[in-house]
């Protein structure tokens, strides 16, 4: 494994399962010295021991907390993020719901977690970035960005499209400052448990048309996600800024 990141500081929300862990353990392989948070720290403490990540239990839903994880990575670093991952994200274990049933407390929750939390996270990350005139920041969006999501949950669907005009928009603001945005979106991958309950509540024959749906006839998993991550982060992307990767074996 190339140690392409040896001692860059790379930040992971949502680092404890699924393709935030893949994330972590991908960038730690490639010699970076790897922050993450989530709320479940079982999981980070595990992937703390396999990795020799720095974790964090912090609620990205609290901006303030988020501001101050990162205040606190860059104290510990003293110096700057490299790479910010914007990983966190998912349907606050929601399914779908008519929209008239929809809370106030559920629809918030949702974007909160998939979109909130990806600014709160850039704003405190990009003075450091500007002042260093260099940095990446990867979103990790969703097929869900483009179309109807498959879990039906509205809020969900709403900020992973909104999770590119933030892609978008920061590319310019930042570009100028040698700071690159990009984006990752995953085709359904079962990363977790979430993602195995949503599968296996479809009937056999909606599996069998996800998969179809698929050019390479197969689901991908979580470390397609994390090359794909780990590409536009490195520095072989160096002139990608504002683009929106599909990582879905072909729609
Ligand atoms: N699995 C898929 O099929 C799929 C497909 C497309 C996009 N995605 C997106 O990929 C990302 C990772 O998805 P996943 O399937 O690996 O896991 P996931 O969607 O279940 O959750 C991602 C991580 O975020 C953490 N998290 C949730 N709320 C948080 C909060 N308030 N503060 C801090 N951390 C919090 C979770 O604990 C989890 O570890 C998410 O943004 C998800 O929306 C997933």
């Amino acid at each position: 494994m190339s140690r392409s990141f040896d001692g860059r500081i790379v930040v992971v929300s949502g680092a404890a399962i699924g393709f935030g862990r893949a994330i972590a353990e991908t960038f730690a392989a490639r010699g970076a010295i790897v922050h993450g948070c989530d709320v479940r720290a079982p999981e980070l403490t595990a992937l703390a021991a396999a990795t020799g990540a720095w974790t964090s239990v912090v609620d990205l839903t609290d901006r303030n907390a988020a501001r101050a994880w990162i205040a606190g990575v860059e104290a510990d670093a003293g110096r700057a993020v490299d790479v910010l991952v914007n990983n966190a994200g998912g349907v606050a274990g929601q399914a779908h719901a008519p929209i008239e049933t929809v809370s106030d407390a559920d629809w918030d929750r949702v974007l909160e977690i998939n979109l909130g939390a990806a600014m709160a996270l850039s704003r405190a990350c990009v003075p450091g970035m500007k002042a260093a005139g260099a940095g990446a920041i990867v979103n990790i969006a969703s097929g869900a960005a483009f179309k109807a999501s498959l879990t039906g949950v509205q809020a969900y669907c709403a900020a992973k499209h909104a999770v590119l005009g933030l892609t978008r928009q920061l590319c310019h603001e930042l570009g100028p400052f040698g700071i690159r945005v990009n984006a990752v979106a995953p085709g359904f991958v079962r990363s977790n448990e979430a993602a195995e309950r949503q599968w296996a509540g479809y009937s056999p024959e909606r599996q069998r048309q996800i998969v179809e749906g698929v050019a390479l006839r197969r689901l991908g998993a979580p470390q397609d996600i994390a090359n794909a991550v780990a590409f536009l982060a490195s520095d072989k992307a160096s002139f990608i800024s504002g683009e929106i990767l599909s990582v879905n074996g072909g729609h």
